[in-house]
């Protein structure tokens, strides 16, 4: 289903209290988490969330809590003490949640992309994610391209988690976290694939902001392709598609 939200705040509140709702469900799946501006102001409400709630419950979900992200960049390092080096999407989470919510390395996992052997950890990765038992709660962002994790187009419905080489499009969107040099950008990322997202229970994608707009129409209207990597969570029974007025203006006319 799609659930039409008024804005980025609104859908932050939506998605952060599914997935404190998911961390407490029984049993509990491990979560499956994303990175990307869209996320920042929904782990934001999040950390809010559980600061908020009696200690005794603090603590039980400290104790519950794990997670497996979908991405790493290749040959970034961090978390590092100077914020402004904050790159690696495992320094995002480390700033996000990990700090904030007091959970520990081995609790919010992420592919290690300063590995040797990149496709080596990527196996070893998806084996991870297999051997918890999958993901219960998939969150979701979407690329400007039709991404979801890194999953580029063109990319089938069979993509298990790998390496794979980012595009141009993908290296200017997220060129901001790289002084802005698209150049500067890593070329390659480890990804959850596409067997692995689609193999979760539940999956939330979350969309916010005008930029999106074009994309999500393509998402919503269009057939599943190769060309729309995100479309292929067509197929899937339990996704909800949260986004908010702006994401939504090329198919809902105010
Ligand atoms: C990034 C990540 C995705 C993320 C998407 C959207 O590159 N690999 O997991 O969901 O692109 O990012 P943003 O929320 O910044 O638009």
């Amino acid at each position: 289903p799609l659930l039409p939200l008024e804005d980025a705040t609104a859908v932050a509140r939506h998605g952060a209290a599914e997935l404190l709702a998911a961390v407490g469900a029984d049993p509990a799946w491990p979560l499956g988490l994303a990175t990307g501006r869209t996320m920042e102001p929904l782990y934001a409400e999040l950390v809010r969330l559980v600061r908020a709630l009696p200690r005794q419950e603090q603590q039980g979900l400290r104790r519950r809590w794990l997670s497996f992200n979908l991405d790493e960049y290749v040959g970034v390092p961090g978390p590092s003490r100077r914020r402004e080096q904050a790159q690696s999407f495992r320094a995002f989470m480390a700033a996000q949640l990990m700090e904030p919510l007091q959970l520990t390395a081995d609790q919010v996992c992420l592919p290690h992309g300063l590995a040797l052997d990149a496709q080596a950890e990527a196996q070893r990765y998806g084996a991870a994610v297999a051997a918890a038992g999958g993901i219960g709660l998939q969150l979701l962002g979407l690329g400007l391209n039709g991404h979801v994790g890194f999953n580029e187009p063109p990319c089938g419905p069979g993509a298990a988690c790998r390496v794979v080489d980012l595009s141009a499009s993908t290296r200017r969107q997220n060129a901001g976290a790289f002084g802005g040099d698209p150049a500067a950008t890593p070329a390659q990322a480890i990804t959850l694939g596409l067997v692995e997202i689609l193999a979760a229970r539940r999956i939330l994608l979350v969309v916010t902001g005008a930029s999106k707009a074009a994309v999500l129409a393509r998402l919503l209207c269009d057939p599943p392709s190769a060309a729309l990597p995100a479309s292929w969570l067509q197929g899937h029974p339990a996704v909800t598609v949260v986004a908010d007025r702006a994401a939504l203006s090329a198919v809902i006319q105010p």
